[in-house]
């Protein structure tokens, strides 16, 4: 299975447009050590030419260009064509499901997703309504939802790898009927196994706690790629970027005693990578303690490009 990072960082992406923090400032003026991050998606292949995308950003567009093997490769006289056979969302946030837009000059759009992110998706940003006056799109129902916390599903032009999605206590989106109570199916994370080699990826780009299910799912992935907006609860208050916490946006930080890396230290995968890093995090600059500190558990930080082969 091949992975291939698109864009690595969380909503605003780094440096953010109107942010001029010691992060997002340092790195414009050249005296943080880090790269430039695009807003968080992955793509996913079995085979090197039928690809999977895990959440469509807003930066899509650029990130296509970027990545040769997302570029077309028409044949039979064709002009247009794409390697995308689908698009799995794992939430209905701004930052991932914008990027649909940017696919409305193809073929209809294969969308795997669960009930309450298409009825967000159709009602309070109704992004699929608009997209029907363009490609239109096939949706594929993740049945995560209601009792059932865990689904199977299948996209059949990738028909060598399995996909299972599990209910993750997350927040649903700022403008979703379910922002203060979220349902079951507002986010997922997604187990990819690839059937040929039995490999599997754990993917997370939101988490606002690891349990005993999730860590069990993470303990039987070869790689983890989870949730690493924040490195403390308080990241954005101690700024002067925002009032909210962590929790409140539905991300455990990497820190304290229940943080990430305390969880990740119980997880066996050979590799465990953050993404979604928000530009208020330490870990953005490369020359951080907080950085060193990730590197001492064996902890990396995805960049836009990372290429991951399991
Ligand atoms: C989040 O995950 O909370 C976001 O990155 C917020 C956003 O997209 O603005
Ligand atoms: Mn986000
Ligand atoms: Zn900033």
């Amino acid at each position: 299975m091949k992975i291939i990072v698109l864009g690595s960082g969380a909503g605003g992406g780094f440096p953010q447009w109107n942010c001029d923090c010691a992060q997002c400032g340092g790195l414009r003026r050249g005296s943080l050590r880090g790269s430039t991050r695009t807003q968080s998606s992955i793509a996913v292949s079995g085979n090197g030419r039928d690809w999977v995308l895990f959440n469509a950003s807003p930066d899509l567009g650029h990130q296509l260009r970027q990545t040769p093997a997302l570029h077309p490769r028409p044949h039979d006289g064709a002009r247009r064509h794409s390697p995308i056979r689908a698009v799995v969302l794992m939430d209905a946030q701004i930052d991932h499901v914008t990027g649909l837009l940017s696919l409305r000059e193809g073929p209809p759009l294969s969308l795997y997703c669960t009930p309450s992110v298409f009825e967000d998706l159709t009602t309070g940003l109704p992004i699929l309504p608009v997209l029907e006056h363009y490609c239109g799109v096939h949706w594929h129902v993740v049945p995560v939802a209601g009792e059932s916390g865990e689904a199977m599903f299948e996209i059949p032009d990738c028909p060598t790898l399995r996909f299972r999605a599990v209910a993750i206590n997350g927040k649903a989106p700022p403008y979703s009927p379910a922002r203060r109570d979220p349902v079951v199916g507002s986010n997922i994370a997604v187990l990819v196994e690839d059937a040929a080699t039995g490999e599997r990826l754990f993917y997370a780009p939101g988490l606002a706690e690891v349990g005993d299910a999730e860590r069990e799912w993470m303990s039987g992935a070869s790689c983890v790629l989870v949730d690493g907006t924040f490195w403390r609860e308080d990241e954005m208050p101690a700024a002067g970027l925002g009032a909210k916490l962590a929790a409140e946006m539905g991300h455990l930080p990497q820190s304290g005693d229940g943080g990430m890396i305390a969880a990740l230290r119980e997880v066996q995968a050979q590799r465990k990578v953050l993404i979604h890093i928000n530009n208020s995090n330490p870990i953005l600059d490369e020359d951080s303690a907080q950085r060193h500190e990730l590197a001492r558990h064996g902890i990396e930080v995805a960049h836009d490009g990372m290429e991951i082969e399991l």
